[in-house]
């Protein structure tokens, strides 16, 4: 199997642009596209019967088969080694990430613990729903810049208190882009009984997921970063004990009527995302899946140690933290403010055409990659020449 530009052809990628940014928001592939697209003319050619019947069975006798959300969510379940009934799909992990936060009974004196590394949109939706419901959210210090593993696991034990009602860790992190160990850190906060919502948005496509058996309670994720669905995929599963009394952000006719009733349809919408989400599972098999994951890997890792050495910074992360995302420090020389790590980015896209995040953290910029089948080691010589031209 190829990788690098041999692939390109099967994205829809501007060719003039150095894509180092896969993680931020994804990118569909062609045929993905194309059967979305399909999926969207079937809807215009008979809209009420597609979605008030195949999408949703919101009209008609019962007909006994699946509704194609149902379907589509089966195959996902599959992937991530869940039982269909358990999953629905959300339009972003964001969705997902509300709706239990948004579910969970909480008043005075109870906690929500999250890290600094939290995601800040769902860090954003903690610190709402506390601030309407009388309750706080204590926020863990992750060991960082030197990543430790045992440290954090410490630490979020160290802070789990009386009134903590729910944990929220995202399986692997935005800017920093490392993989936590998300089955031990659950089962640190079940030892005290508390309930724990992952958000994998990074994780589909770049890990094996088996989600009943890393121990949460609930896990959002995006199909449309690295499991290559259109954009406006992703799902939530939740383990059944904690079904009832879980609710989507937007209420609609499945009200008390069940997980997937509640989920499967939040107002008329295109569900051609969700239901196109399949094909993305087909193409990550079609293209060896294992083989791609062990090439992206490879390309951000050996990528990261590169581009520090290079740059002549402390990489700070060992090769079990980093999936097909490295974050990497930058040059001192570059500064260290947001409105540095602004210009630094669009020096990087206007005068040298890549697309990379740079954001400002610990006092200086860092630059975080993507290693997607259509990137090789020439989009890392690039880069680190151009950073080293600014
Ligand atoms: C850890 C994490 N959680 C949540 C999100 C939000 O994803 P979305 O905007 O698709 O809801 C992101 C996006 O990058 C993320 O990195």
């Amino acid at each position: 199997m190829n990788f690098g530009a041999a692939r390109r052809a099967d994205w829809p990628l501007d060719p003039g642009v150095t894509y180092l940014n896969h993680g931020t928001v994804g990118v569909t592939p062609r045929r993905v596209l194309a059967a979305q697209q399909a999926i969207r003319e079937e809807m215009a050619r008979q809209p009420s019967a597609f979605l008030l019947r195949e999408v949703s069975g919101l009209v008609g006798a019962p007909t006994g088969r699946p509704t194609r959300v149902r379907q589509a969510a089966a195959a996902v379940a599959r992937f991530v080694g869940a039982r269909p009934d358990d999953l629905v799909f959300v339009d972003n992990a964001t969705t997902g990430a509300n709706a239990v936060l948004r579910s969970v009974a909480l008043g005075p004196g109870d906690e929500i613990l999250l890290t600094n590394h939290t995601y800040g949109a769902v860090a954003n939706a903690a610190a709402f729903v506390a601030r309407e419901r009388g309750a706080t959210v204590r926020t863990v210090r992750m060991p960082y810049p030197a990543f430790d593993r045992g440290a954090l696991l410490d630490a979020v034990e160290a802070a789990i208190g009386a009134g903590t009602r729910l944990a929220v860790f995202d399986h692997i992190t935005s800017e920093s882009a490392l993989v936590l160990p998300i089955a031990e850190l659950a089962a640190r906060c079940r030892a005290r009984g508390v309930p724990v919502l992952a958000d994998g948005a990074h994780a589909p496509g770049v890990v094996p997921l088996d989600l009943p058996s890393l121990g949460v309670d609930w896990y959002t994720a995006n199909l449309h970063k690295w499991a290559c669905a259109p954009h406006s995929c992703g799902f939530l599963w939740a383990a059944p004990a904690r079904q009832s009394g879980l609710h989507p952000p937007v209420i609609s006719w499945g009200l008390d009527k069940g997980f997937t009733a509640e989920f499967d349809w939040v107002g008329t919408r295109d569900t051609s995302a969700w239901l196109a989400a399949p094909e993305g599972l087909a193409f990550l098999a079609d293209q060896d899946w294992d083989a791609s994951r062990a090439y992206n890997h490879d390309l951000a890792w050996r990528g990261a140690m590169f581009l520090a050495d290079r740059w002549g910074t402390p990489l700070g992360r060992d090769e079990a933290s980093v999936g097909f995302m490295a974050t990497i420090p930058m040059p001192a020389s570059l500064g260290r403010t947001p409105a540095d790590a602004a210009l630094v980015r669009d020096r990087l896209f206007f005068d040298d055409r890549i697309e990379v995040q740079v954001h400002a953290a610990h006092d200086r910029l860092w630059a975080r990659i993507s290693a997607q089948v259509y990137n090789e080691w020439a989009d890392l010589e690039r880069l680190a020449e151009a950073v080293a031209r600014i």
